[in-house]
């Protein structure tokens, strides 16, 4: 795939090849993550954590949502560029959901949004996929509830939610979203889900059963060393690079080693 579109992803699933997907909130981030390869780069609303500090994905603004998205789109020339709606932009109801929408697609260029939830916003992401803009769901942990879940544990463990989580997939399928991503839900569940519906299941925290996976950027980099749930895997341990690499330069100004003869006009 010379550029990775909502179509080439279906056609990933219905080929079995694996769909990978990774974070950025800014230009020479994305601009790494897409050259390497990555076929999906979603601008996560874990910008709020990752970028701005706060404790939740709560507080990220559209505004914000839109600012991040437009640099990731500068950077990505091959990777389908997908965006989180932020809280607060799209659950009120489906106009609101609708002028987000475009607000995002215009503003910043990216491909495609995505939402969390199930059936409570089945109207807004139909007036959404309405205007031509493609939607990918999101369920299990979608962590913009987090005060109603209370604790960022593994979601539908019970049959209740885990029925209710297998019937929201169908219907975003039904109604048009072009994939979906499940969260921090058991293995066995993903993998059920992957096989009863037809469009892209992309997993994080919820096995191997799945269509494809996406990890937080600074997570899997190992940049954010006070993270370390079981399903990340960690490819580097950049904190501790940087960290090492700083102090290094602050010995070099104190000492006078740098700037040498060499490295001056
Ligand atoms: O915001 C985010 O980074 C996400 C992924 C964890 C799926 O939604
Ligand atoms: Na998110």
């Amino acid at each position: 795939y010379k550029v990775v579109t909502t179509k080439s992803l279906i056609d990933m699933k219905a080929n079995g090849e694996k769909i990978s997907m990774l974070t950025a909130y800014d230009y020479t981030m994305a601009k790494i993550v897409d050259s390497a390869g990555v076929d999906v780069i979603l601008v996560g609303d874990s910008a709020s954590n990752v970028m701005a500090g706060h404790e939740t994905t709560l507080p990220i603004t559209l505004d914000q949502m839109i600012y991040h998205a437009s640099c990731v789109v500068r950077g990505a020339k091959r990777a389908l560029v997908v965006v989180d709606l932020p809280f607060g932009t799209y659950q009120s109801d489906s106009k609101k959901a609708l002028n987000s929408a475009i607000r995002v697609m215009k503003e910043s260029g990216a491909h495609a949004l995505k939402l969390e939830g199930g059936s409570e916003i089945k109207d807004g992401i139909k007036k959404i996929l309405g205007a031509g803009i493609p939607v990918m769901g999101h369920l299990g942990l979608t962590p913009q509830s987090i005060y109603k879940f209370g604790t960022y544990t593994v979601r539908a463990k019970e049959d209740a939610e885990a029925e209710k989580l297998i019937e929201d997939a169908k219907m975003l399928e039904r109604i048009g979203c072009f994939g979906i991503v499940l969260e921090k839900i058991p293995a066995k569940l993903a993998e059920r889900v992957a096989k009863e519906v037809n469009i892209p299941i992309i997993g994080i925290g919820a096995g191997g059963g799945v269509d494809g996976q996406v990890l937080v950027l600074h997570d899997m980099v190992g940049m954010n060393n006070e993270f370390s749930p079981k399903f990340l895997r960690r490819y580097l341990n950049l904190y501790d690079d940087m960290s090492k690499a700083i102090g290094q330069y602050v010995d070099d100004v104190k000492t006078q080693d740098f700037p040498n003869s060499s490295e001056q006009y």
